[in-house]
């Protein structure tokens, strides 16, 4: 029987298995989840022949919001001895593969197989390649994931790249530049990767666009945006790194990011604010309905308890409000590899509403 293999955040199998269970519930897929907490991976089994695949592929990966990674496919138990044999048995059952990737969770216990997974790497894919399972030049055809839940307890499965994270287990590999002032620069570096399609950046985060980040101090995301040569508000009571204020693109404004209204609509508005959710998506829905913006990514915390449920009412509160103003647009939540307890939200409006915007609105 073939299952969805899902990857999230450890400590957020609860919340990945409740938006899939929502999800397939609306398709009228029957299915169920089956979670381990802290693991990493949750399972979402479907009873019905075809049915996994077909959930699959009639959902977008793109707005899910807590899975990092998925792959349709099943378990194995591999002897010691001999791993390679049932699963270039197991990979004979499934489609030709363009990539190989060998995958844990993420996790300590799934870090500790690293040195497996390296060792196996090699000669597996050797194999793969002999017996034409994996053809490197088909660029339309899936990647085959290998997921080690265990030595002994596999999960071969597939996934295809117009429908699931680019990257293994859905983690980018990105490195904090020398320069930034701080860590969370890569929280929106991934926002980007995650929301925006490469081809899309020179237009979307071009040089000379106007920003502003609210809760900036000390400047990671400012950096970024400076980075792309885009002119940046930068609105804290906190201090600013010096080096990034003598670039000359950075405005520094102390003052409370609640009450700070722009004084011309600029392209961006980012937020990283550590506050409530409701009190984020409430300043992400003024700034779209008002038109002080055209994109924006905004940090929603997230509370203990009925996180995902949290989420999809921060989500709806924006909606509404753009449904108000007239504005079409996208809205879109990720919990992303550099987001601890939070997800990222962005919003994209597509065609302007009704409203004026005036300086003093
Ligand atoms: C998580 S830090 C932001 C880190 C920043 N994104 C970076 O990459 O360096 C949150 C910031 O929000 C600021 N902050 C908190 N409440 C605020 C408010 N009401 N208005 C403006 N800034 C606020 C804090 O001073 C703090 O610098």
């Amino acid at each position: 029987m073939q299952e969805l293999l899902l990857h999230c955040r450890p400590g957020f199998e609860g919340e990945a298995a409740a938006e899939l269970q929502e999800l397939a519930a609306a398709q009228g897929v029957a299915g169920y989840a089956v979670t381990r907490e802290g693991t990493a991976l949750v399972r979402f089994v479907c009873p019905e022949e075809g049915e996994a695949q077909l959930l699959m592929r009639r959902l977008d990966f793109q707005s899910l919001i807590f899975v990092r990674q998925w792959a349709l496919g099943s378990w194995l138990d591999v002897p010691a001895e001999d791993r390679i044999t049932p699963i270039i048995t197991a990979c004979a059952q499934g489609p030709l593969a363009s990539t190989l990737w060998l995958e844990t969770a993420d996790t300590n216990d799934g870090k500790a197989m690293a040195a497996l997974t390296k060792k196996l790497g090699r000669p597996l894919e050797s194999v793969l390649l002999k017996t034409r399972f994996l053809r490197p030049n088909k660029a339309d055809a899936p990647r085959l994931h290998i997921c080690f839940e265990s030595g002994e307890r596999i999960f071969v499965g597939w996934s295809w790249a117009n429908n699931a994270a680019p990257w293994p287990m859905g983690i980018p590999r990105l490195k904090v530049p020398r320069e930034a002032p701080s860590r969370s620069t890569l929280k929106l570096e991934e926002a980007w990767h995650h929301f925006i399609p490469r081809d899309q950046w020179d237009r979307r985060l071009a040089p000379g666009m106007q920003a502003v980040d609210l809760g900036a101090a000390p400047g990671g995301w400012t950096w970024q945006m400076v980075n792309r040569h885009m002119k940046v508000i930068a609105v804290d009571n906190g201090p600013m790194n010096r080096a990034l204020m003598d670039s000359g693109q950075v405005e520094h404004v102390e003052a409370d990011g609640y009450l700070f209204k722009p004084r011309a609509p600029v392209q961006w508005m980012v937020c990283d604010i550590v506050d409530k959710p409701a009190r984020s998506s409430a300043l992400l829905a003024r700034w779209i309905s008002r038109g002080w913006c055209r994109e924006a990514i905004v940090n929603f915390k997230l509370p203990m308890k009925r996180r995902y449920y949290e989420v999809l009412q921060c989500m709806e509160h924006v909606q509404e409000a753009m449904d108000e103003a007239g504005i079409r647009g996208t809205i879109a939540c990720k919990q992303l590899y550099s987001d601890r307890e939070e997800v990222t939200c962005h919003v994209r409006v597509l065609q302007a509403g009704s409203y004026k915007v005036q300086p003093d609105h």
